[in-house]
């Protein structure tokens, strides 16, 4: 059964239009670094509470990408997608957006414990590996431990 997509407003078209040019100006600067500086930095895209990938626009009733499409879309790429939805549901929806890309993990999982078991450890700073991690809840259910732990890996 399809998932009903949630109804967004102008606000949240707002955030999704400002993530769209917050990911493209960190790949742009990512792959000049690598470019100019560190051949082996690797850049990965992680949305915590990630959706569906599609929200229906409350103003003009059409569908609307969601972050996770915004990040697949992104140029340059980002080298891996972390898409992460408790709701089986949207999860689902999203591994078929992903179809059979090897660089897309989706966890149909609790995003406190997720991130600190499999997604985080995969971006080591030492290794050059970075992250662009989106926090998007609908209400405060993020766990000091994923924000300390974040911010103590040096994220971005
Ligand atoms: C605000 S929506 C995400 C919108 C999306 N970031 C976008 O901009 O297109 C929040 C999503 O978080 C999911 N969610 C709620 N609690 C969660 C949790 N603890 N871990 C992972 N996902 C969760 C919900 O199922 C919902 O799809």
């Amino acid at each position: 059964m399809a998932v009903e997509h949630d109804k967004i407003g102008i606000w949240s078209e707002v955030k999704l239009a400002i993530i769209k040019k917050y990911a493209a100006a960190y790949t742009t600067v990512m792959e000049a670094q690598r470019r100019d500086r560190f051949p082996r930095m690797r850049w990965f895209y992680i949305d915590a509470y990630a959706g569906s990938g599609h929200h229906v626009s409350k103003t003009r009733g059409d569908l609307v990408e969601g972050s996770p499409l915004i990040a697949l879309n992104t140029k340059p790429a980002f080298h891996e997608y972390h898409f992460i939805d408790s709701d089986t549901g949207r999860a689902a929806e999203l591994r078929k957006e992903a179809g059979d890309r090897d660089d897309v993990f989706t966890y149909s999982e609790n995003c406190n414990t997720v991130l600190l078991s499999k997604v985080f450890p995969r971006a080591d700073y030492s290794q050059y590996k970075r992250a662009l991690c989106l926090l998007d809840p609908y209400n405060i259910d993020l766990t000091w431990e994923v924000i300390a732990t974040a911010g103590t890996a040096r994220f971005d």
